[in-house]
């Protein structure tokens, strides 16, 4: 018996036990032979042959069943390693795309808005005189309907020059409170460092019934979106002058370059110039027939913001399509 249990100790496969379990305890097997004896047996041999032979046949029974569970959890590990994947290899570079800086700059932008609560609204690149101009207090002598300024159709329609347009659409149809921003492509004729004849704007706008909104409410919502976009800036509101709004302001940044010291990019004024705003005019809701309300507006270049956020000298090559530069924005 002693050669069976260093053959069930030394077999390596299922098959081969399993041939080693027939052997033994099979129908035919060795053991169950020895049982057959039993009936030819008194009652005294019977006895102890009984219990020594069901000792035998126990003991044997745990043994291939304590080996069938080794080699089955060792077939397993052999699967398992077969087909593990080698999470250490290199692989190849994959080249993905990315957002073009201004697609990005514009999503951010667009995503505080709307943690703030404004909706987003859409205007058509192809405008009228009306939504562009004559409703936004643009009389027709305005220097801005300049054709040095305005890329105009043979039909009396031009590309927008701003994104102010969508202010006029979104008043005339819905209702107060309105609470919007409508980011988009406008054009103008200009081309140099700092201009292309295509760039983006956002727009802001937000209305409700008289006297509730005021200057005040302009100005907080507009220093917190700058700190949210350039970090520990000061804020300063200019006086200016924009046809749709009264008072009007721009707003300057604290030069993020040279902490506003004086640098060739504030042009030593220690301040960047980044938005246009103001209290919107009267002559602006008696176009779109609203009557006892109040408001204000901004309008921003995304251009400008991602020139400053990269610093980014030409504002041209955002446009020229190269991959070395769009590259840097993975
Ligand atoms: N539409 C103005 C521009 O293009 C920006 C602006 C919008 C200013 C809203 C004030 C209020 O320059």
């Amino acid at each position: 018996m002693q050669e069976y249990k260093d053959s069930i100790s030394r077999c390596e496969n299922l098959a081969e036990l399993d041939k080693i379990r027939v052997d033994l305890l099979g129908k035919k097997g060795l053991i169950t032979a020895e049982f057959a004896k039993l009936k030819d047996m008194n009652e005294s041999e019977k006895k102890a042959f009984a219990a020594n032979l069901n000792k035998l046949r126990d003991e044997f029974e745990s043994l291939i069943s304590a080996k069938k569970t080794e080699l089955e959890s060792g077939e397993i590990k052999a699967k398992m390693k077969a087909s593990a994947i080698d999470v250490t290899l290199f692989n190849e570079p994959s080249n993905t795309g990315a957002l073009h800086p201004v697609m990005a700059t514009m999503d951010r932008i667009i995503e505080y808005f709307m943690m703030q609560n404004f909706s987003l609204e859409k205007g058509p690149l192809i405008e009228d005189d009306f939504h562009n101009f004559e409703a936004l207090n643009l009389p027709k002598y305005h220097p801005a309907r300049d054709m040095q300024d305005t890329f105009y159709f043979k039909d009396f329609k031009l590309l927008r020059t701003h994104t102010s347009p969508v202010q006029v659409r979104t008043m005339m149809s819905t209702k107060p409170p309105i609470r919007m921003i409508a980011p988009g492509a406008v054009f103008r004729r200009d081309m140099d460092l700092t201009h292309t004849p295509m760039f983006h704007q956002i727009e802001g706008l937000v209305v409700e019934d008289e006297g509730v909104v005021s200057f005040a409410n302009l100005k907080s919502i507009l220093e917190n979106f700058l700190r949210y976009m350039f970090g520990d800036v000061k804020v300063r509101f200019r006086p200016s002058f924009f046809p749709f709004t009264e008072p009007s302001a721009e707003v300057d940044i604290s030069c993020i370059f040279c902490k506003g010291e004086g640098c060739r990019v504030c042009k030593q004024t220690g301040w960047l110039e980044v938005l246009g705003c103001g209290v919107v005019d009267s002559n602006v809701f008696k176009a779109v027939g609203y009557k006892n309300v109040s408001g204000y507006a901004f309008g921003l270049g995304v251009e400008r913001f991602a020139m400053l956020l990269h610093q980014i000298p030409d504002l041209r090559s955002l446009f020229e399509g190269d991959l070395r530069l769009l590259e840097q924005f993975k």
